[in-house]
């Protein structure tokens, strides 16, 4: 669906490149952590992804189309951003005008517009804000409703740039577990940035970024089986990781797999008690 090919990416006010040497396939329907420090360089892949930046040198393409001021809006009515800080996201003075707004710019009718602010409200719990400031709401609250509004465009590739870091864990598994439904069911290709061993449970692949540069490349079971790698990274590994090793060890048995989710490992323990 994307693919980069030797992108390099320089800050026309930097003296440094911020991405180096990127060669990276993202396939369609698939679900993308992207993991990496302060600094690496995460943001500055997803604006190349949306388009907000051009590559200094080497080829981005969207389906085989090399990324261009033609193909642009293609890409934008495509793909939905939430970026990491949702202050410099919101247009609308109230959350449903927000949420209205990328509904007007592809031309969604007034009826239908009521109905999917009231669904996606629903979905991030935010029903009682619809007539709210945007501007009045918590931090969290406000990542809320940003996510409302990229679900609301209904894009065939969400990026998620740490769009749940101030989000409540109750909250976080309820609207991540949503993303994971429409990820498998609707075939919406999902790339998550986070720093939440949490969040990446939900990806298949799996890419770590370090200076600029993809230093892992690999799906969810190499990576959390991969000893090396999370030591060398400082990679906290998921609590369902962490239980099913435990497991493991003290029925010194492989039985539960790295592969196996949640509701499989819950009916798994109810049998061996
Ligand atoms: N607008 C900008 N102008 C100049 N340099 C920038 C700009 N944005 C980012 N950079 C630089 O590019 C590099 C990569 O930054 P980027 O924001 O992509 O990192 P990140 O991995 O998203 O970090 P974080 O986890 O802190 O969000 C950093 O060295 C940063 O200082
Ligand atoms: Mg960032």
């Amino acid at each position: 669906m994307i693919k980069f090919e030797d992108v390099f990416f320089q800050y026309s006010s930097s003296k440094k490149t911020a991405l180096s040497n990127i060669n990276l396939e993202i396939k369609e329907g698939r679900w993308l952590s992207v993991l990496g420090k302060n600094g690496s360089g995460k943001s500055t892949l997803m604006k190349l992804i949306y388009g907000q930046n051009l590559a200094t040198s080497g080829k981005i393409l969207f389906n085989d189309k090399e990324y261009s001021k033609e193909i642009y809006d293609d890409i934008k009515n495509k793909i939905a951003i939430v970026f990491q800080n949702p202050d410099n996201q919101f247009v609308g003075s109230t959350v449903e005008e927000d949420i209205a707004f990328g509904l007007e710019n592809r031309n969604v009718p007034q009826e239908k517009m009521d109905e999917i602010i009231g669904r996606v409200l629903e979905i991030v719990d935010m029903t009682d804000y619809r007539k709210y400031e945007p501007t009045s709401l918590s931090g969290g609250q406000k990542q809320r409703v940003a996510i409302a509004s990229s679900l609301a465009l209904n894009p065939e590739i969400l990026i998620l740039d740490e769009a749940t870091s101030m989000l409540d864990p109750k909250a976080k598994k309820s609207i991540l577990k949503y993303i994971k439904k429409i990820n498998k069911e609707e075939g919406i290709t999902i790339i998550s940035i986070t720093h939440d061993a949490q969040e990446s449970v939900y990806s298949d692949d799996i890419v770590i970024l370090e200076d600029g540069e993809i230093v892992y490349k690999g799906n969810y079971a190499s990576l959390y089986s991969d000893t090396t790698t999370l030591e060398k990274y400082s990679l906290e590994v998921p609590f369902i990781e962490r239980i099913k090793r435990d497991l493991n060890n003290y029925l010194n048995q492989e039985i539960f797999k790295i592969e196996e989710d949640e509701g499989s490992v819950v009916k798994k323990i109810c049998k061996l008690v």
